[in-house]
């Protein structure tokens, strides 16, 4: 049986031999519990379920089925990402979903933050076990759990994610070969079983993704304003060294608009607000200093290049008053 609780002797992995040795450990031990059954695992294309992914497909190849749900709230190119190095480099048997209209219809009209949040969560329930029935002799379920899941479930912070969101016909065996790692843990491992560094040094994303960036009810046209100057904040934060240098960073674009100019002519648009902070454990936050040409030419860029916006904000409140997201 799988190792359930982190050993308290147990060395910290900091070193690609120690996580060579947690791989091969984790390899013999899913061997062991899986035999010659299927494995399912729902692949977000987050830092853990890839870590999980990747190692299940080097310790039981074809058995593994990964499931990967776009649900049309993913930054631009993960998808994409997902299906390259799972599918074209890794081999893996992957069933790629496409769910946005699905979802986005689901939630037209609904502007409440938690309604959301529920929508997308029971959603992606939903297809993940579609999906799921569609395979015949599934016996195991594969999670990207770790230590500090279990370590806040148990102090009731959050409910982790779990099978327990599955309905009653679908009841797996659980493979949690990362439950007892800390994130930089998980993060070495992903490292030595090859997988990309902006996957595996990958920023904090929300589960309900860029819907909570496109506060009230979402609309199409704010979401791709949103995943585009996500993409432009992401490249030119790379160009000029904050990339791993700041904590976390992302566009909103909240739902009002107002008066611009542009060749001559009065518009009315939509407005980017940057936010990038620094925090330890996200419990509080501080805002990043970002130089002012930066910030001047992330403005030019965002205005020239994304369609729908006149303007730029730049998000100067810490955690606390603010939350890191806005909704
Ligand atoms: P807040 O907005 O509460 O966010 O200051 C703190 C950190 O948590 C992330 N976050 C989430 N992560 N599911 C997640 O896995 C969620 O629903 C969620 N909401 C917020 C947020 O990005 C920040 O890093």
């Amino acid at each position: 049986m799988p190792v359930l609780v982190r050993p308290e002797n147990m060395a910290r992995i900091t070193t690609p031999e120690l996580a060579r040795a947690y791989i091969e450990e984790q390899i013999a031990d899913v061997r062991a519990q899986v035999g010659g059954n299927k494995v399912l695992l729902a692949l977000s294309g987050g830092v853990d379920s890839s870590v999980v992914a990747a190692l299940l497909i080097k310790a039981i190849g074809s058995q593994l089925t990964c499931v990967h749900v776009n649900h049309g709230l993913l930054r631009k190119g993960e998808p994409e990402q997902v299906i390259e190095v799972f599918r074209n480099q890794m081999n893996a048997n992957l069933v790629y979903v496409d769910a946005v209209d699905r979802f986005l219809d689901k939630l037209a009209g609904v502007s409440d933050p938690e309604t959301k949040r529920k929508i997308i969560g029971n959603e992606f329930i939903e297809v993940f076990a579609e999906e799921a029935r569609k395979l015949s002799d599934v016996k195991f379920l594969a999670q990207g759990t770790i230590w500090p899941d279990i370590l806040e479930s148990e102090k009731g912070i959050k409910a982790h994610h779990n099978a327990g969101g599955l309905p009653e016909d679908l009841k797996f065996e659980l493979v949690e070969p990362v439950r007892i790692l800390f994130k930089d843990e998980v993060r070495m491992v992903g490292k030595e079983l090859g997988l990309p560094d902006n996957m595996v040094y990958r920023q904090p994303f929300p589960g309900p993704g860029l819907g909570v960036r496109v506060p009230g009810a979402i609309t199409r046209d704010r979401l791709e304003a949103v995943r585009e100057s996500d993409a432009i904040l992401r490249e030119e934060f790379a160009k000029n060294g904050l990339e791993g240098k700041v904590w976390q960073y992302f566009t909103i674009v909240p739902d009002f608009k107002s008066t611009g100019i542009r060749d001559g002519k009065r518009t009315f648009e939509w407005a980017v607000v940057i936010r990038a902070v620094n925090t330890r454990d996200a419990m509080t936050a501080t805002v990043e200093p970002i130089p002012f040409e930066l910030m001047q030419h992330l403005t030019d860029r965002i205005t020239h290049e994304v369609a729908g916006v006149n303007r730029v904000l730049y998000d100067y409140t810490p955690k606390p008053s603010a939350t890191i997201e806005w909704e």
